[in-house]
């Protein structure tokens, strides 16, 4: 008796492999019977074959092959990452105990005697299609919380990519705001010059030889070309005055350092709390003469201190209203001479070895 397959009240679809056409007919008749959907093979080929053509369920192998290998066949089947998990019934012509641990151990499932029993056929076919299904509902779930956990992770990825655009677009902003605010107090102290300019690259130059990382040294750079920035509160005829002033004048002018930190200090923006440090601390001396604290050594700043030498090199070698401008060997002898009393002695012999860079700065950045 023949039955047709109906895929909609089939109970699962079964492969049978079997050399031989009238065994394989007689367990696909049971099967049917039973409601389940059969495809046929008989050896490794049409086995593999038909497990790639469609989801196969379960797969009922007869130990002895057309090709004679059903233990080969089981083997090669549970490597296959696709259908590897696909539950193998058995079917061996005896009940020879070392069969039964050979097919254990290529990954059989459950075994079955010749000849086949009809209820043990269904009873044992029943389960494995329950452990099939099972093990998709599993894989299923598996492979939907895999999709879930790639979402996650692409939006979580580009959520912090945007973050980082957001981060530069906003440090570019602080950049560009100091840079406009030092052109600003440059236009009024010195109008003519670029001591800013130059000031704060020699500032860049010794932190990137300071051991700093080239992220904090640029940090320092755009920082310090505020350090002057309390002069907006100099009146103009002490700021502008053309000579040497006044001890008392001197007075008002040493508040810039203090003025200026209060300018640029709270900020939420570290390259702004920078630039008040150095605002503040670039006339510390490292004897303890500075001011406006007086601080000694390792206790000024160390972005203050390499602000200090970095200014008063680039004083010493512009040309004021009151004073000729000295030859670069001139202001190294006297920086040398201050190395140690005016001066980290560290930050100076850093400094007094990057003369070709510190001529470079001073062709590129000269007064106009
Ligand atoms: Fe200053
Ligand atoms: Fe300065």
């Amino acid at each position: 008796m023949h039955t047709p397959d109906i895929a909609l009240e089939s109970k699962g679809i079964i492969l049978v492999v079997d050399p031989e056409a009238g065994s394989r007919e007689h367990l696909c008749g049971m099967l049917r019977h039973h409601g389940y959907e059969v495809r046929e093979a008989e050896d490794e080929a049409t086995t593999l074959n038909a497990l790639n053509d469609e989801p196969i369920d379960v797969v009922v192998l007869d130990l002895m092959t057309a090709d004679g290998n059903g233990i080969e066949i089981c083997e090669r089947l549970r490597d296959n990452i696709t259908f590897g998990r696909v539950p193998v019934v058995f079917v061996t012509a005896n009940d020879e105990k070392s069969q039964r641990i050979r097919g254990k151990e290529a990954g059989a499932d459950d075994f079955l005697t010749k000849p086949v029993d009809d209820l043990e056929l269904a009873a044992r076919i029943k389960n494995l299609v329950l452990v099939r299904r099972y093990y998709q509902h599993i894989e299923n779930d598996r492979i939907s919380l895999m999709r879930t956990v790639e979402e996650q992770t692409g939006l979580l990825s580009k959520a912090m990519i945007e973050i980082g655009r957001a981060k530069q677009t906003l440090r570019r902003f602080n950049e560009e705001i100091i840079v406009r605010l030092s052109k600003a107090v440059e236009f009024r102290d010195d109008e003519t010059g670029n001591h800013v300019q130059r000031m704060s690259r020699y500032c860049g130059l010794i932190a990137a030889h300071m051991g700093m990382s080239p992220e904090m040294a640029e940090a320092v750079r755009i920082a310090s070309a505020l350090h002057d920035v309390g002069k907006i509160s100099i009146p103009d005829e002490i700021l502008r005055k053309p000579g040497r002033l006044t001890p008392e004048e001197m007075v008002v002018m040493r508040r810039h350092a203090e003025k200026g930190y209060r300018v640029l200090t709270g900020s939420e923006s570290s390259l702004l709390e920078l630039a008040a440090t150095i605002a503040r601390s670039h006339h510390e001396r490292y004897d303890g003469t500075g001011y406006p604290q007086r601080l000694v050594g390792k206790d000024i700043p160390f972005e203050g201190r390499i602000a200090s030498v970095a200014d008063v090199f680039d004083a010493l070698t512009s040309a004021r209203v009151y004073k000729r401008a000295f030859s670069i060997p001139k202001a190294m002898e006297i920086l040398e001479k201050e190395r140690g009393s005016g001066f980290d002695p560290q930050i100076v012999d850093v400094f007094l070895n990057r003369t070709e860079e510190i001529k470079n700065i001073m062709i590129v950045y000269a007064d106009r």
